[in-house]
């Protein structure tokens, strides 16, 4: 369900910027999100993205440009921003030698919850681990760790969450459950911005934006993103997909040709007639038969196209045989 646009958004920004010495690692952002959205930042390793969410999350100050999250100005009100918001960092750790319920206690007292009891009782129902709640967090599985630390980021019931890579290292039958936890959160009109690098959990956000050397490079839901790839994406099938792909590599650029383990795609950005001449050139490359099948891109398709035309090679891309990683970390 997409939010009602006449409300006031969660959280907007203008040409903010943040610089450490030399390095640019956001630069420029312009960005809104609703009130009940569900936001995801993609991008490779370095991109930018915990720095974007410590400057929302009022952590870090920028350099440059301005922003406001919940109304409250990203400078100015700092304070006031991180008692409304919860913030999942990228490092963050529960304390191994406390319960999973002395966990979510501190995170109480550390926000002032008073009474949270009750609060914790619902978010132990909700993540399911009340079974577990003696249980110390240095004995949890991977994928329970991360429920706890969920809800030690909800004991103060926030309005808006930043989650960053929440479900990086986790299985995938553990981070099936995280997400219907997700679901859960937004559909208590909690506002959910986060960053993965997963595609697959990508496409499941209302809006993305592609992140690249501190930019965003592509912003808008996953339908309007692939819609924008110019041209017809083809999977070629044939004897040799590796004999195939270098021979296309000789007269295609990367934008257009991306293997994926064992899989490769080409996109014709002239349509049919550069579908026929790809399939004449491996033919008389010795390929053997090649059969082109017209497919829909997926966010992976162009986020290849994105990076590749922006040079990105090397900067930590790592596509597994899967296709849903886009920064390596599995
Ligand atoms: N405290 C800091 N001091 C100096 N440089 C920093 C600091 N924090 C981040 N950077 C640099 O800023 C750039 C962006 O880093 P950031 O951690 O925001 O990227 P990221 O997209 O979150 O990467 P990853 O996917 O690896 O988590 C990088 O070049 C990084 O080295
Ligand atoms: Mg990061």
């Amino acid at each position: 369900m997409t939010p009602a646009p006449s409300e006031p958004p969660a959280l907007s920004t203008a040409g903010l910027c943040r610089a450490f010495g030399p390095v640019q690692a956001v630069t420029g952002v312009t960005l809104s999100v609703e009130k009940g959205e569900m936001f995801g930042l993609v991008g490779p390793d370095g991109g930018g993205k915990s720095t974007l969410i410590r400057l929302l999350c009022g952590i870090l100050t920028p350099t440059a440009g301005s922003g406001t999250v919940l109304g409250l100005d990203l400078v100015r009100d700092a304070e006031a921003i991180k008692a409304r918001i919860g913030y999942l960092s990228q490092a963050f750790t529960l304390y191994g030698d406390l319960t999973v319920d002395e966990n979510i206690e501190f995170f109480a007292d550390i926000h002032g919850v008073g009474d949270f009891r009750t609060r914790r009782d619902e978010l132990l129902e909700f993540t399911r681990l009340t079974p577990f709640r003696k249980r110390l967090a240095e004995a949890l599985s991977g994928g329970m760790k991360k429920k706890l630390a969920l809800a030690c980021t909800l004991i103060h019931t926030p309005e808006i969450i930043f989650l960053d890579e929440p479900s990086t290292g986790v299985d995938p039958v553990s981070r099936g459950e995280f997400w219907s936890i997700l679901s859960r959160i937004l559909s208590q009109g909690v506002t959910v911005f986060m960053t993965t690098p997963y595609l697959d959990e990508a496409e499941r956000c209302h809006r993305v934006a592609l992140m690249h050397r501190g930019t965003l490079v592509q912003t808008g839901t996953p339908a309007e993103i692939k819609a924008r790839l110019p041209g017809q994406l083809y999977r070629i099938d044939c004897r040799n997909l590796g004999e195939a792909y270098r021979a296309l590599k000789q007269r295609w650029t990367p934008s257009q040709l991306v293997r994926y383990g064992d899989r490769l795609h080409f996109r014709a950005i002239r349509g049919d007639d550069e579908r026929q001449e790809a399939q004449a050139w491996l033919a008389s490359q010795g390929a053997g038969e090649c059969r082109f099948e017209a497919i829909a891109p997926s966010l992976e398709d162009v986020f290849v196209a994105e990076m590749s035309a922006a040079g990105a090679k090397g900067d930590g891309m790592n596509f597994s045989s899967d296709g849903i990683t886009l920064s390596g970390k599995d």
